[in-house]
Formats: structure tokens, sequence, C-alpha cells
């Protein structure tokens, strides 16, 4: 492969040969939509740091799913908002709930669309962490209890897959235990396996009311430094029964994606976080770049570094791209 003999140009000249040689194509079919429910009717309430993105009420949410539908969005990812807060995050496994809720509607309302819920306790916790306390303490143990009749209520209220979000220890297991032995075991399991502590998470803590009140999550999200242990982490998971793998954030940590490909023989999913979606609209308000160009070179390159699929904010807009380019 020695110029003059070799020249990579010759199959750049137009975009027949460049379409004819291309490596990686994005689809509709690869995204998955995040969506955040409140209770309420009407309520669409803009999430200033994510231009497009609102809290929802039931009935503006399906609205939304719908349309993503339409767009031929094969998925949405469920998170919620609850009306209160405690200790042992009551309303994230309460029949009531407001995922429940939403799952539910959705169900009725768009039985074709694919429901997934995140599980985790902390927009549910009056204290912010994604598992139960002890004094300052995050209660890895306690908190699998929890973590598991959450997801049990999720798949009693229709979702047709759940996705453990909290990082504690041996919660796939304890998962996919409890919903086998209440007649789910055709529910899959979607596990946020290698999730780091990240910054990224800012605009989604203000949207779903989140963020810690002591502390951080270092305790139980992965330090953005490790690489070798997301092969552990992953692994775990892969034993105790998950069905595909996420990795979180994406574009910071693509090596990642890539590692993990090449390991791990399950279906990878890759999060585009709320920072990563921020940052984007940001600087394409402020004119400094084409916001749509990199958004789609953007998920581009997570398809690129070996995600079989991608949550993303985005998902609606490079669906609607995707389409016009047909
Ligand atoms: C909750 C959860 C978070 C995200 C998804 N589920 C926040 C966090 O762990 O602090 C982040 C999503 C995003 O930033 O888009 N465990
Ligand atoms: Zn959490």
């Amino acid at each position: 492969m020695i110029f003059p003999d070799y020249r990579p140009r010759r199959l750049r000249q137009n975009d027949a040969f460049r379409r004819m040689i291309r490596e990686t194509t994005l689809s509709v079919d690869d995204f998955i939509l995040p969506l955040f429910a409140i209770g309420g009717r009407n309520v669409k309430n803009p999430i200033l740091s994510m231009p497009g993105h609102y809290q929802l009420s039931v009935d503006n949410l399906v609205k939304t799913a719908k349309e993503a539908y339409k767009l031929g969005i094969p998925a949405v990812m469920l998170f919620g908002i609850p009306d209160k807060k405690d200790a042992l995050a009551t309303r994230a496994y309460s029949k009531d709930g407001i995922v429940q809720k939403a799952a539910k509607e959705l169900k009725n309302k768009l039985p074709e669309l694919l429901v997934i819920t995140d599980v985790c306790l902390c927009q549910y916790t009056d204290h912010g962490h994604c598992g139960i306390v002890e004094g300052q303490i995050i209660d890895n143990d306690a908190s699998l209890d929890l973590l598991a009749r959450a997801a049990l209520s999720h798949a009693k209220a229709g979702a047709g897959m759940v996705a453990p979000s909290d990082m504690m220890d041996g919660r796939v297991a304890e998962i996919r235990n409890v919903l086998d032995e209440n007649s789910f075991s055709h529910i899959p399991i979607m596990s946020y396996s290698a999730k780091y502590c990240s910054a990224y998470y800012g605009p989604f803590r203000q949207a779903a009311h989140s963020a810690p009140q002591f502390g951080d999550r270092r305790t139980y999200q992965m330090d953005p430094a490790n690489a070798q242990e997301a092969i552990r982490e992953v692994s775990m998971d892969v034993e105790e029964g998950a069905d595909i793998i996420m990795i979180k954030p994406a574009l910071p940590y693509l090596d990642i994606i890539c590692r993990v490909r090449q390991e791990i023989d399950l279906p990878v999913a890759a999060y585009n976080v709320s920072g990563e979606y921020a940052m984007i609209k940001a600087a394409e308000e402020k004119g400094w770049i084409d916001g749509e160009k990199v958004m789609m070179e953007t998920l581009m390159a997570i398809k690129r570094a070996g995600a079989d699929m991608i949550l993303t904010y985005f998902a609606a807009d490079a669906a609607k791209v995707l389409r016009d380019k047909r």
C-alpha cells in the first residue's frame, strides 16, 4: 500500500464510492429515546440545559413517544420524577408510581413500542443516592431487594425491558431471580455495566432532581481512570444474567465501548448522556458549530466504536436527518 500505486483518494472521489466503502452505517433502529415522566396532566416543563427535552406528564409523554415511534425509533427509556421522596425510595417500587403509570399507558396506547425502564433509587430517595443509606454509607446489600422490587413493579406495569443504573454489586442477579420467580423470565435486563462517575450527568440530575444531597457517587460508580476494571464489571453482569450491557457515558469512553465490544459476546449499548447533548446544543446555539453535523458525526463515532445501540437525546432529531437523506 504505497503511493503512487495506492491512492486512497480514488475511492473518495464521489458519493457512490464513498457509500460503497462505508464501514459503519447509522440507522433509526439503533436509537433509544430517553423520556422523563412527571405527575399531573398536560405538563410539559422545559429542561433548560437540554433544549428540546421536557418533564412530561403521562398524556404528553404518550404523544412524544408516538412521534418517536412514527419516526421509526424502536424503544424509549423511561425515567420518573416522583411526587414524594423518602429514605426507602418507596415511590420507586409502588404500583402507582410515575414510571409504572407511564409504562402502563404506553403499553396500552403504543403496544409495539418497546418500553425500557431505568431501575434506580436516586430519583426516589430523599438523599438522592442510588441505594439506601446507613449513616453516610450507601448500603449495597440492603439496596438489592428494593432495586429488584422496582424492576418487578416495572415489568408488572408493562415494561418490556429493565435497565438497572444504580451500580450496586450483585443487582443484576437479584433482579434476574425476582423476575424469574414472578413469571417474567422473558423480560431482558439491559445493565448499565460500566457506568462511570461522570460530571457529564449534570443536566440529567437537574432534569430528574436526582443530585446527591451529600457526598458524591464515587463509592459506587466507576473511576474514569479505569479501563481494565470495566471488563471485570461487564463480565460480572454477563455472569449474573444481563442480556445487553451498557457503557456510559459514550463519547469520552469510546475506548471502553471498543474494548467491551471485542471482549464480550453480548449486544452493547452506549449512553450518549445529557452533558454530551448539552454541550453540542450550547455550541450550536452560540453559532460555533454546525449542530446537526456534529450530532451525526458523534452518533456515527459511537456506532463505529462498537455500540449496537445508542441511548440518545438526539434520537428524534437524528431519525429525521436519516429519513430526509433517503
Ligand atoms: C440514575 C441515572 C443517571 C443517569 C441515568 N440514570 C444519573 C446519575 O447516575 O447520576 C444519567 C443520564 C444522563 O446524564 O443522561 N442512576
Ligand atoms: Zn441512580
